[in-house]
Parts: structure tokens; sequence; C-alpha cells
């Protein structure tokens, strides 16, 4: 990586604003459901702590569109970070206001605060520069260390990086690393496997990788796109009928680069969408009306199981099957038994899949399991990331 990290600046006692991504899931009784991300930047705050740092927090939770909405406050954030930390972080009452500034001004070394949610501010999403400003006035350096919104150009990402010197934390450096060196110098073969819902939402992602990898497997809904192009009837399973040509293109392509594309040869099929519909297993070219596609069948598990095998690197991005629902999720599960039992470097391009993986208790097994979502598909897509490139270059 080319931009600085904590370990390049003088951070010595000095008070330090870092932009993590906190947004975390949680459930109707405001319990966090993972806390990956929290956990995923303590390696930067601890770092800070021994560096006798005054360390200031921030981050969004959820999308509360420049509104203070207290079923969004960063108090969840707060209990957790105390606990993972043992020592208190103070939550502010607002995010540039007179409670967080009187909070920062009076912070010791060694000592760690929260902002309120970064999107309580209107001017957060447009990236305001008089926001940005406030936010630097509070500290002497910016550490951005949130990979997950590294593709949002706002004000706590990068606005702030005008006005204060901007440094990369721990985790950017290492999901960068991860990711790059996967994507430049993979072993091989080098297999990716995408799902997803559209095509269309997957395309900058599929074009990048054609040019990239040896095997390229497809799950979920966007394969009933690709069998569709091909002339077959898919049912009421999810098909963007006005992207029949765009999946042709893309197996024409795949072809033309000498990349095994590879669709699944049969599915599961339900009745509706309902945990517990009717549900059955066809060939792909056999979707019978009425019935819609969640899953890929046992074939296609054992096909894709079987080519995994061989592989040297593999990225993953999107389930492969509605696997929020037990019955459909067999798939996506046994794509993750599938690949922790390879001996390869193994990416998972975070979001769903990530999520899938550690329900499934694997997520030991893998080389790198990516805290990014979109950031991580932008970043795979060849995309610049904007709350990277506003960081200073070493
Ligand atoms: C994510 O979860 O992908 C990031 O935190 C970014 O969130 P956003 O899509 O609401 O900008």
């Amino acid at each position: 990586m080319n931009k600085k990290t904590v370990r390049d600046i003088d951070l010595k006692g000095k008070k330090v604003l870092v932009r993590c991504d906190f947004n975390v899931p949680y459930d109707e009784n405001r319990k966090i459901t993972d806390n990956r991300r929290i956990v995923a930047a303590l390696p930067t705050i601890k770092y800070l702590l021994e560096n006798d740092c005054k360390v200031i927090l921030c981050s969004h939770l959820g999308r509360p569109k420049g509104e203070v909405k207290p079923e969004f406050s960063m108090d969840i954030v707060a209990a957790e970070l105390t606990r993972l930390l043992g020592k208190e972080v103070k939550l502010a009452k607002d995010v540039v206001g007179p409670d967080a500034t009187e909070l920062a001004a009076n912070l010791s070394a060694g000592e760690v605060m929260l902002l309120e949610n970064v999107r309580f501010e209107p001017g957060e999403e447009k990236n305001d520069e008089e926001l940005s400003k406030k936010f630097a006035s509070l500290a002497e350096v910016f550490v951005n260390d949130a990979f997950g919104t590294a593709h949002r150009a706002h004000s706590s990402t990068t606005g702030v990086a005008s006005f204060l010197p901007a440094v990369s934390g721990f985790l950017i450096e290492k999901e960068l690393n991860f990711l790059g060196s996967a994507l430049e110098n993979p072993e091989r073969p080098f297999m990716a496997i995408l799902g997803g819902r559209k095509v269309s939402d997957k395309i900058g992602v599929i074009d990048a990788l054609l040019e990239k990898v040896d095997v390229l497997m497809i799950g979920g809904a966007m394969a009933y796109t690709f069998f569709k192009s091909m002339g077959y009837e898919v049912g009421n399973s999810i098909c963007e009928l006005d992207k029949l040509d765009l999946a042709r293109e893309v197996m024409e392509k795949a072809k033309n680069k000498g990349v095994k594309f590879m669709l699944p040869v049969d599915t599961k099929v339900g009745k509706e969408f309902d945990p517990n519909t009717e549900s059955k297993t066809v060939k792909y070219t056999e979707i019978p009306d009425g019935w819609e596609g969640y899953d890929i069948g046992q074939e296609t598990i054992e096909l894709y199981s079987k080519e995994l095998q061989n592989a040297k690197t593999v990225i993953w991005n999107g389930p492969v099957g509605l696997f929020e629902f037990d019955q459909f999720a067999i798939g996506t599960n046994s794509i993750a038994r599938a690949l922790a039992d390879i001996d390869a470097v193994k990416i998972i391009g975070g979001g769903d899949s990530a999520a899938a993986v550690e329900k499934a208790g694997l997520a030991e097994k893998f080389t790198h399991i990516s805290t990014g979502g979109g950031a991580s598909l932008e970043f795979l897509e060849g995309k610049k990331l904007p709350g990277i490139e506003a960081l200073q270059d070493k």
C-alpha cells in the first residue's frame, strides 16, 4: 500500500480522530448480533493507546439520513467497545456539538471516547466542508480505519482528511494487503465464486474478475438471468429480462479469455418466499412454471466443490442461495465447507458471504474475511476508494 499508516507518523501523546466502520447488525432489542467490525478495529485503537494518544472514535450506524434518531445511537457500540477494551469508552451526546467538543478537549492520554452517529449530521453524506472542519478541530491527527466505508466520500471519511495529517489504520492496511495481493499476484489456479441477486449489481466485478481468474463460478439469483439468456424458462425466479444480452456478452467474454465459466447445473426451487415452503431440486433446464429458484442443487454443490479442490487462490463474494432460510442455505453452507477443507488462499469479500461463513462456524478456516461489503466489491472492480485516496502518500 502506498499510503501512510499510523506507523509512519509521530503520534506519541497526540489527540487522534479515528474513523471506524462500526456499522454492525443489531436485533430489535438493540443487541449487536455480529461484532466483527468492532473487533477488527481493536489493533489500531490499542496501538494508539500504547502510544499515549487521546483517542476519539467515530462511525456511522445504519442510515439515519441526517437526523438524530435514538434507535441509531452509538450507545450499543460504546458499550461493546468498553467491554472489549476493558476500559470505559465515553459516548458524546452529539457528533461535533458542545458535548463532543468538551469531552474531546478534556480527554487525557490513554482515554477513549466515541462521537455520536456521524450520520446524525446532515452534512456528513454531503461531504460538507464546514462539518469536515469541525471534525478536524477535535483532534491533531486523522486516522481512517473504516475499510467498510472507504467507498463513500463523506465528511468523516474523506473531507476531514484535507484538514489534518491523515493516515490509515491497521485494518485498512490489512484489507488492502489481502485483497490486493490476491488480485495482483494470485497463486494459480485462481477461482472466484460470485453470488447475488442481479447480474447488473455484479457486472463490474464479473468484468474485472474475468481479466484475472482461471475459473468463475456463478451462484445466487443472478444465475437465472444467465439461464434465461440461454433460452430456458426460469419460472418465477428473479430474472433481469433487460440484461439477457449482457449475460450473453459475459459468457462470450469468458470464452474469449479462456476463463472456465461455471453455472449451476441444478437448482432448488420453492413454491413461495417462505422459510417452510414446499421445495424440490430440478435441472437448470427444467424449472417449472410457478416455482422460484432459491439455491444451487446437490449436483452443483458436488461439481463446484470438486473444482475448488484444485484452487490455490479463491475469492468468494455473495451467498449462492437464500441462506437466511435454512432449507435454502445448504448450497452456501456446502461451499463454505468445501472451501474450509482446501489448502489455498481463501478470501471472503465481506457482506452476506462473510455472515454465512461466520454462521457456519468456519471463519477461522479462511485466510481473510473482509469487513467491507460494498467497499470490497468496488475494490475488486478495480475502482479507487475515496476514503483511501484521501490519505497521505508514503
Ligand atoms: C456497509 O455496511 O457496507 C458500510 O458500513 C457502508 O454503509 P452504507 O452502505 O450505508 O454507506
